[in-house]
């Protein structure tokens, strides 16, 4: 038998004197050692070097004993390509993984052994590999690859180890096909190596990459000069340089968020909704997802304008909703008689038809559990309208407007509306007034992030129709909403009364400037 061509040259068998628990050993064996030269390279090249790892690559050839030294042989059942002769790795495997080759000694002798020792066999028919799998066999004491080439090893070899005891992983690192595994255990002994302790030199970054526990696509990165080829972090991305930690962690995930949704909906619908925090689903809801308290994951939202057949679903919903938002004085007449009155049928029909009113409407893209009940995809969960002061040819306005509280009016002669930053994106003084005057969620989607999509999406609306202006009333007992408009930049401007079915109540009036603040969504 010819000497052994590892290109590490001869190398001693584990032992106590290396394998302390710290060092995770390596094997690999191929027909073309050469490949895995990349390894002495950087990080895990230093790791090795450190002995944190103790990587041994073997030349398969040195376990064949004929005269052509041949590891392959032609499929039983015909066909193209050449098949991996089992018996050449069963005795190289036998080898590396210290067993005997009969399996009932094997498991026995396997029941006895404190480490633990994985077979790998990359293969594109194998489990995918991911980062759960890296994390898995970052535990190992020691993995075993053995690389096949060709049409792959013949399949005794995966079954034998296995029925010896031996815990064996058939992984792919993706639904395209190598010519063999070489390149895929480079790709799973970096991705596990850099899990070990001591291999890399920040721990940190461990967990704020992609595919850490978050379950995220990491956000995009930037570094100086701020300003690149017209591309300037300071006007898109201005939170990075405000020096206030809690902005940047907030924009960097929402980017990540927003990352995600766009490559990657798959691992949207994969996110624990428990991990995420009002912002995360008003986030999400904005990029189209969902996330109702008690859905086992974000679902599909669509947010779009209403049409003429919406009116009676509509009709029901804003009746259903308008209730919840009352204060506890308001007696269930006064309520009904404002639904009749206000939110009929025929006035949502008006609004929906009407170019000055901008009615939009959520529904679920999928039948979806939540805490307070189910949810079908027919059905509409949430509402906004959004109103603009504007009279038509023969002078009239909108039906449904709310007379312009004396604030606002001021505010549209004085110029520059509350909130504005006074940005050059700002004209001051060129258009008029819109009112928010409906927004509303079905109480089984509170929570979802869904009132938040429907502000911005508001807002935009707003812009749109060149408002200077966006004002709204909220009852003034209604704290939850007057801070969740205050989020989203409104400012109190003034108050007003309101008739709510024959009685009076007092409402804030808050107003932003929907220029200033169109949010375009993450997707920037
Ligand atoms: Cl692990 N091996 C080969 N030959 N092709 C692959 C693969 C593995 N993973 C994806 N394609």
């Amino acid at each position: 038998m010819t000497a052994s061509q590892d290109w590490r040259g001869p190398q001693a068998p584990p032992g106590p004197d290396r394998n302390c628990g710290q060092t995770l050993r390596l094997d690999v064996i191929t027909i073309f050692p050469g490949y895995l030269r990349a390894l002495d390279l950087s990080l895990v090249g230093k790791a090795a070097g450190a002995g944190l790892l103790d990587l041994q690559v073997h030349d398969l050839r040195r376990w064949t004993r004929d005269r052509h030294r041949s590891v392959d042989d032609t499929p039983l059942g015909g066909g193209a390509g050449m098949v991996m002769k089992p018996d050449v790795w069963g005795e190289a495997l036998d080898e590396v993984l210290r067993l005997p080759a009969d399996a009932q000694r094997a498991r026995r002798e396997l029941r006895d052994r404190p480490e633990r020792q994985v077979l790998v066999i990359p293969t594109p028919a194998g489990e995918v590999f991911t980062q759960r799998t890296a994390e898995d066999l970052g535990g190992a004491d020691q993995i075993v690859f053995a690389c096949g080439r060709y049409e792959g090893i013949d399949a005794r070899v995966a079954r034998h180890y296995r029925e010896a005891g031996v815990e064996v992983r058939e992984l792919s690192i993706g639904d395209y096909v190598l010519n063999g595994g070489e390149v895929a255990a480079l790709v799973i002994i970096e991705a596990v190596a850099r899990l070990r302790p001591g291999v890399l030199g920040n721990p940190e970054s461990v967990v704020e990459e992609s595919h850490a526990a978050t379950g995220l696509l990491e956000h995009e990165v930037h570094t100086r000069p701020v300003r690149w080829r017209g591309l300037d972090v300071a006007r898109e991305w201005p939170a990075l340089l405000s020096g206030d930690h809690g902005l940047i962690a907030r924009e960097r995930r929402d980017r990540a968020l927003a990352r995600t949704a766009r490559l990657r909906p798959d691992l949207v619908r994969r996110l624990d909704p428990s991990g995420l925090d009002p912002a995360d689903r008003a986030a999400l809801a904005r990029l189209g997802w969902a996330s109702p308290p008690g859905a086992g994951a974000p679902v599909k939202l669509i947010v779009r304008p209403a049409l003429t057949g919406d009116v009676p679903a509509l009709a029901e919903l804003a009746a259903r909703t308008f209730p919840d938002a009352c204060p506890p004085f308001l007696s269930s007449e006064s309520v009904s008689r404002h639904v009749e009155d206000r939110l009929n049928p025929q006035i949502l029909l008006q609004w929906v038809e009407d170019p000055r009113v901008a009615v939009t409407v959520a529904q679920l893209g999928e039948e979806t559990t939540t805490c307070s009940g189910q949810v079908r995809p027919d059905e509409l969960v949430g509402y906004s309208v959004v109103v603009a002061h504007e009279e038509d040819d023969s002078g009239g306005l909108p039906a449904g407007l709310d007379p312009l509280p004396p604030a606002v009016a001021t505010l549209l002669e004085d110029g520059p509306a509350p909130g504005g930053d006074g940005g050059a994106n700002v004209e001051d003084g060129a258009g008029g007034a819109a009112e928010l005057s409906k927004l509303y969620v079905d109480a089984r989607v509170r929570e979802s992030g869904l009132a938040a999509a429907l502000l911005s999406n508001c807002v935009r609306q707003a812009a749109r129709m060149g408002a200077q202006v966006l004002w709204l009333g909220t009852h003034e007992g209604n704290r939850p909403a007057r801070k969740a408009y205050r989020r989203a930049g409104f400012t109190k401007v003034g108050s007003r009364t309101y008739d709510v079915g024959g009685r009076r109540c007092r409402d804030v009036v808050m107003a932003l400037d929907p220029r200033a603040h169109d949010q375009a969504g993450p997707q920037r």
